[in-house]
């Protein structure tokens, strides 16, 4: 896993708990998280992260990657702004993670695994979503579209009718838009 996430990963922790947070999440971890942006390491580390975070704040390890991504997505925005030109809303930004955001990302992160999606519109404003990865970062893929939408200020509402976290063969994330107030 290329280590801007793990970048992405620390900002958020930092952010919200404080510098020192990161260091006791890498520590009871034991890890000791020198991470460069393209460099790549097991995507173990990531779980050990999670599960310690998850240990500590008595949240479930879904709840923590979710909001890693969450909080994550703006901070990827804010490093390639270039990458939101020409998207008014979540639906366009998501649609085109297959044909153009992760093809851009392979070519500045030489190597990178990223995740496929297969699109289903499946009419009344909901969009179905099969992720295609072996990685089993569904939760962290929930987390982006719902950073996604923060970013362009709607709100989503996901579901995961099938996940491999249940031994399903493949995580479909079904995505509602909700009308803001
Ligand atoms: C809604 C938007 C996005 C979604 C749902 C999404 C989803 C994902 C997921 C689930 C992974 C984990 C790898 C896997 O599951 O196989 C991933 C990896 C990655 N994504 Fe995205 N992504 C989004 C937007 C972005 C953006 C805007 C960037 C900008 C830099 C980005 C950069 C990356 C990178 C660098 C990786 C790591 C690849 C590796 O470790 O080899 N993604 N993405």
């Amino acid at each position: 896993m290329k280590g801007i996430i793990f970048n992405v990963a620390e900002a958020t922790v930092s952010d919200e708990f404080g510098e020192d947070a990161w260091d006791d999440l890498l520590e009871s971890a034991g890890l000791d998280g020198a991470y460069t942006a393209l460099g790549d390491y097991p995507v173990d580390h990531l779980v050990a992260l999670v599960t310690a975070a998850s240990d500590k704040l008595s949240l479930p390890p879904a709840d923590v990657i979710r909001f890693i991504g969450r909080r994550g997505f703006p901070i990827l925005i804010d490093k390639y702004p270039d990458m939101a030109v020409g998207h008014s809303s979540a639906r366009t930004f998501v649609l085109s993670l297959n044909e153009v955001i992760h093809p851009e990302v392979r070519k500045l992160y030489p190597g990178a695994d990223v995740p496929t999606f297969e699109y289903r519109d499946s009419g009344k404003g909901v969009l179905e979503i099969e992720y295609v990865s072996n990685r089993q970062l569904c939760y962290f893929a929930e987390g982006l579209i719902l950073g996604c939408a923060d970013y362009f200020d709607e709100s989503i509402d996901i579901s995961q009718p099938t996940c491999q976290h249940d031994g399903a063969i493949s995580c479909v994330l079904r995505l509602q838009w909700i009308a803001n107030d």
